[in-house]
C-alpha cells in the first residue's frame, strides 16, 4: 500500500470557494479586494505566471490591474509607479513579477512596496514580522504548503520537519512557520553532507530544491509527510517535482502522505495570493466597514 495523495487542486478549490465569498462581502460593502500585477519585459514563463494570477482574481471577484512595462523601464520610472500603486486606495496589494530586468534592483522594488500591500510578502519588513511572530502577510508558496500540511490533520507540535533548501522566498519562510506551528524544525541545503539523515528522522519534510530526485526512498520514514514544491522537467520534458514519486510514495506506506507534481503546491500558490490580497483588504478597510 503507497502513501496518500494530497490533492492541491481541491484543497485550492475550497480556499477559493471561501476567499470568493469573503471578497463579495467586501465588494458589497464598497471595498472590493483589488491586485495591481506589474510584469517588466518579455519573459515567457513570467506572463504566463502573470496571467494566472489576473485570471484567478477575475474568477473570484477580486480587482485587479496588469500593469506592462517594456524591459527598458527604467528602476526611476517603477519605482514612480509603485509610489502611485501604495497611494491608489483601490489597489490592496502590489505584486512585482520576478526576475526583473539586470538594469534594476529588485531589492530596491520589493522595498518600496508599503508593507500592508506586500501580497508577496519578500519585503524585509514583511520577513521580520514572520521571523518576530507578528501578524502580516506571509510568502505565497510556505503559507500553501502549511494549509496543504494542515490538511492531512498531522499535528505539527512537536514533530520533526525538515526544510530542504534555503530561499528568501520558499525554504526560510518555511521554516519560520513550521516553527510558530510548534515543529522542531532543520534547514538543510547544498551543503549538507547527508541529507537522507535528516529526512529520515523528519515527520514532515518540505523539499524546495528546484532539482529532481532530491528526495528518494530510502531518504523517508513510513508515515511521513511529504511536500514536493520543485518544478522540473523529467527526460520526457514531463513535469516532476525534487521528490522521486513513484518509489517515495511506495517507501511512506499506506500512513504517509505527499503531493503530486503537478497538483500539489502549483494551485496553492496562487491561492494564497488571492487570500492574501484579501487580508490586506480586510486590514486596510477595517475603520471604514
Ligand atoms: N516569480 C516567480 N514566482 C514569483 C512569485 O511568487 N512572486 C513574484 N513576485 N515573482 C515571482
Amino acid at each position: 500500500m503507497s502513501a496518500r495523495l494530497i490533492d492541491g487542486h481541491a484543497l485550492a478549490a475550497r480556499l477559493r470557494a471561501e476567499i470568493g465569498e469573503r471578497a463579495a462581502r467586501l465588494a458589497e460593502q464598497g471595498h472590493r479586494p483589488g491586485l495591481a500585477v506589474v510584469l517588466v519585459g518579455e519573459d515567457p514563463a513570467s506572463a504566463v505566471y502573470v496571467r494566472n494570477k489576473v485570471r484567478a482574481c477575475q474568477e473570484h471577484g477580486l480587482h485587479s490591474v496588469l500593469e506592462k512595462y517594456d524591459a527598458t523601464l527604467s528602476e526611476a520610472a517603477l519605482l514612480a509607479r509603485i509610489e502611485a500603486l501604495n497611494a491608489d486606495p483601490d489597489v490592496h496589494g502590489i505584486l512585482v513579477q520576478m526576475p526583473l530586468p539586470r538594469h534594476i534592483d529588485a531589492h530596491k522594488v520589493i522595498a518600496a512596496i508599503a508593507t500592508h500591500k506586500d501580497v508577496d510578502g519578500f519585503s524585509v519588513q514583511s520577513a521580520g514580522e514572520l521571523a518576530s511572530g507578528l501578524p502580516g502577510l506571509r510568502p505565497c508558496t510556505p503559507y500553501g504548503c502549511m494549509k496543504l500540511i494542515e490538511s492531512t490533520g498531522v499535528p505539527l507540535r512537536g514533530r520533526h520537519a525538515v526544510v530542504v533548501g534555503r530561499s528568501n522566498t520558499v525554504g526560510k519562510p518555511m521554516a519560520l512557520l513550521l516553527l510558530q506551528a510548534n515543529a522542531t524544525v532543520t534547514i538543510c541545503h547544498s551543503a549538507t553532507p547527508d541529507l537522507g539523515h535528516f529526512t529520515r528522522d523528519a515527520d514532515v519534510v518540505v523539499a524546495a530544491v528546484g532539482r529532481r530526485n532530491v528526495v528518494t526512498a530510502d531518504m523517508v520514514k513510513r508515515g511521513a509527510v511529504i511536500i514536493d514544491v520543485g518544478m522540473n522537467r523529467n527526460d520526457e520534458g514531463k513535469l516532476c517535482g525534487d521528490v522521486d514519486f513513484a518509489a517515495v510514495r511506495e517507501a511512506l506506506g499506506p500512513e504517509g502522505w505527499l503531493t503530486p507534481v503537478p497538483g500539489g503546491v502549483g494551485p496553492m500558490t496562487v491561492t494564497m495570493l488571492l487570500e492574501n490580497t484579501v487580508q490586506a483588504a480586510l486590514a486596510q478597510t477595517a475603520d471604514r466597514r
